[in-house]
């Protein structure tokens, strides 16, 4: 069984938000885990325990090359003695990244597919929907958006103490943001989309949170620093990370978290987050697919 404490706020020290007097504090839910960090394990958490509820066999789910979502789904099966098996984005004669081989060395299946099958994939939301293929398994969809995973999300509320008028965090499938909307319904939440053509989220999140019962729109999801798409990053992604580890103790992925910053970073410029104001920003981990070798 996996146990984890609660992760620590610090302020993070930055010039620019001294300069116009907004304070800064991040959330490091990098710190969680040395494997589940992050936004990893507040998503897995309830959906591994309905898989063991309904005593599924195998627990499958969906990513790329680097993905940090099944990195983090074939620890927690190792640890926790569940088998897990992965529809991997890629070639099967491709060379293993580093995040695969660490997958296949916990004991997690692999299976390549093409980019069509990969894509009709996508559209297998509910674990009924796959049980024919692969009896007595539990699905988790790409990036494990369901109303379990948004759940464990909102769960870090009891985490925090003070009000922040703005909460930032990276975002993919949309889970993170949708649970930091539902649990902290007096800040403005932020997504930031990692990659290019994100605006469909906002319909993705608009209805969930509808159905959920929340009038109010308390969030956003930027959809302008994903820096040319997934993976891609620029000059000015670079210097700011840079510019951030060397005054701060934390180290930022270039995927999601720094690109959370460089967003952050324009709506400062811009003067769109007012002097005064209390932001958080949520590291959700990710380092192990920023990873050279
Ligand atoms: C490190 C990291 N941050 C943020 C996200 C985005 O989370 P979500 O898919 O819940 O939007 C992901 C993707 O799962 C991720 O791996």
């Amino acid at each position: 069984m996996i146990t984890l404490n609660s992760s620590p706020i610090h302020a993070v020290s930055w010039k620019l938000a001294d300069d116009r007097s907004v304070r800064i504090d991040i959330k490091r839910d990098d710190l969680l885990h040395p494997v589940i960090s992050g936004n990893k394990w507040r998503k897995l958490k309830h959906l591994i325990s309905d898989a063991q509820q309904k005593g599924c066999l195998e627990l499958i789910s969906m990513g790329g090359n680097w993905s940090n979502h099944l990195h983090a789904l074939a620890y927690a099966g190792f640890s926790m003695g569940l088998k897990t098996r992965a529809l991997v984005r890629a070639h099967p004669d491709q060379a293993l990244t580093p995040t695969l081989l660490d997958c296949k060395k916990w004991g997690m299946v692999l299976e390549f597919t093409d980019r069509k099958t990969y894509a009709e994939l996508r559209q297998k939301i509910s674990w009924d929907s796959f049980d024919s293929e692969y009896p007595g398994s539990y699905w988790f969809s790409e990036g494990g958006f369901s109303s379990l995973a948004i759940q464990g999300v909102e769960d870090m509320k009891a985490e925090v103490d003070c009000k922040y008028d703005y909460i930032f965090a990276g975002c993919g499938s949309g889970a993170t943001v949708c649970g930091l909307a539902r649990a902290f319904p007096e800040s403005y939440v932020v997504g930031v989309a990692a990659f290019s053509g994100a605006d469909y989220l906002k319909e993705t999140l608009s209805q969930h949170l509808k159905q959920a019962g929340r009038k109010a729109e308390n969030w956003a999801i930027d959809t302008k620093h994903h820096c040319g798409g997934f993976a891609k990053s620029s000059e000015e992604l670079e210097t700011l990370i840079e510019e951030l580890e060397l005054f701060n103790s934390f180290k930022l992925d270039p995927i999601y978290n720094g690109k959370t910053f460089l967003a952050l970073n324009s709506w400062l410029c811009s003067a769109t987050i007012p002097s005064g104001s209390r932001v958080l920003v949520i590291h959700t981990g990710g380092l192990q697919g920023a990873r050279k070798t």
